[in-house]
């Protein structure tokens, strides 16, 4: 792009003041510039000018999940078609590894905190070995995804070939890198993060599919014949992935995805719960629930919306493939970004700054036609690592493992 027809670009989107610095740069750096002003989608960056629209919801009912009960009564048939899916090669997973994990304030990708205590034992690694309970029991290899993103796909590709991907078999790990967005002050106005450079952060967690399409790897997918991908979250260290008995539970039921859910712990719990919105499978967030919804009784008494997600979901490759030219509604999220200040020089802030602009893996789920909610229990499937101490921290995560029998 020449810089004319950077300029034509940016003052259509009122974004001229990214060329602020413009003469002060060397000629490559003002290709890169360019480059990257040519590459950012700026038309999203409008939305936040209707940001309230943005969270409209549709009509929400409930929808029952699968419960412990019905779950072990029937876990031997479960299990059975789950496996024989695993072992015909079926099932795959992906580890959704590109967010910033700024709550946890590492520099390092989250999947690199090492949660042991009198030994090494790294996020990645808790994961892997979860994973690895399938693989001998199946006793077959399951090929894993792992997205990334541009601010961390050299470390945690680095990191994970130093430490022989934990045992993995390393022809059965792919990585691919998410896309990025630009981030903006409050005003809209997209932040540098260097003089010649557009702040940037990864395009939230919904578009892992588009990615990993973009990166060619659904050539993988179908020469390997899998049919299902199992999505999960790096920072849940309890997580069981490709769990047979999940898997056959879905395939059984014909629905096209499956979505692990936990029991709230309290109606004002801070997890999205599963619903259905105007008839389709859906999630509401905490912060969407409103009284009525919160105490609302399904036809037993047992409050209606009380399964929360924690981002585990196994998904239909054939249904996924029909969405992927689909438009996801876009979330404006209040981030830190990292930026210059006035006089240019570079600031990392202690409060948010600005807003991120992000596709979230849950709103596939109203795209899909089916859903089955699956409960499991919490304490053995449930520990998220979002912050250093407190609710859902690297502490309470410890303890769950202990609970579970990790040596830390
Ligand atoms: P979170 O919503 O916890 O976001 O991600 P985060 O960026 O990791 O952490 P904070 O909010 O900055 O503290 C949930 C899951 O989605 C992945 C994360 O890596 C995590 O597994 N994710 C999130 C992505 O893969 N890409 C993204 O752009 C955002």
């Amino acid at each position: 792009m020449t810089l004319e027809q950077a300029k034509e670009k940016l003052a259509k989107y009122g974004q001229e003041h990214v060329l602020k610095y413009y003469e002060e740069l060397s000629e490559t750096e003002k290709q890169t510039l360019l480059d990257q002003i040519e590459a950012t989608d700026m038309s999203i960056l409008e939305a936040c000018k209707h940001k309230g629209d943005l969270a409209k919801k549709g009509v929400i009912t409930p929808l029952a999940a699968m419960q412990l009960n019905e779950i072990e009564a029937n876990r031997d048939s479960f299990t059975e078609t789950g496996l024989a899916a695993i072992r015909a090669g079926k099932v795959g997973a992906v580890l959704l590894a590109g967010g910033m994990g700024t709550r946890l304030g590492s520099d390092d990708p989250k999947g690199m905190y090492n949660v042991g205590l009198t030994r090494e034992l790294y996020i990645f690694e808790c994961l892997i070995n979860n994973l690895m309970d399938v693989v001998r029991q199946a006793d077959t290899w399951i090929h894993l995804f792992v997205m990334t993103s541009d601010k961390n796909h050299e470390s945690t590709t680095r990191f994970l070939q130093e430490k022989k991907f934990f045992g993995y078999q390393p022809e059965y790990v792919h990585f691919f890198k998410q896309e990025m967005a630009a981030a903006t002050n409050y005003e809209g106005k997209i932040y540098l993060e260097e003089k010649g450079k557009l702040s940037t952060s990864p395009n939230g967690n919904g578009g892992w599919f588009v990615s990993m399409k973009n990166s060619g790897l659904l050539d993988v997918v179908h020469r390997a014949g899998i049919e299902w991908l199992n999505v999960f979250a790096v920072d849940n260290v309890l997580q069981r992935i490709a769990d047979p008995c999940f898997v056959g539970a879905t395939i059984q039921k014909e629905c096209v995805v499956g979505a692990k859910v936990v029991r709230k712990n309290a109606p004002d719990e801070k997890v999205g719960v599963i619903c259905l919105e105007d008839g389709r499978p859906s999630i509401v967030e905490y912060y969407e629930l409103t009284d009525e919804l919160m105490n609302a009784r399904d036809e037993n008494g047992d409050p209606a919306y009380y399964f929360g997600v924690i981002l585990n979901y196994l998904f239909k490759v054939s249904d996924l493939e029909k969405l992927a030219a689909g438009n996801m509604p876009l979330h404006i999220v209040e981030k830190k970004i990292p930026c210059l200040d006035e006089q240019g020089d570079p600031i990392k802030p202690e409060e948010p700054n600005g807003y991120k602009f992000e596709n979230l893996v849950l709103d596939m789920i109203h795209q899909m036609d089916s859903c089955l909610p699956f409960e499991v229990v919490r304490n053995k499937e449930f520990a998220p690592i979002k912050n250093k101490t407190g609710v859902d921290s690297v502490e309470s995560a410890r303890a769950l493992l202990q609970e579970n029998g990790v040596v830390l």
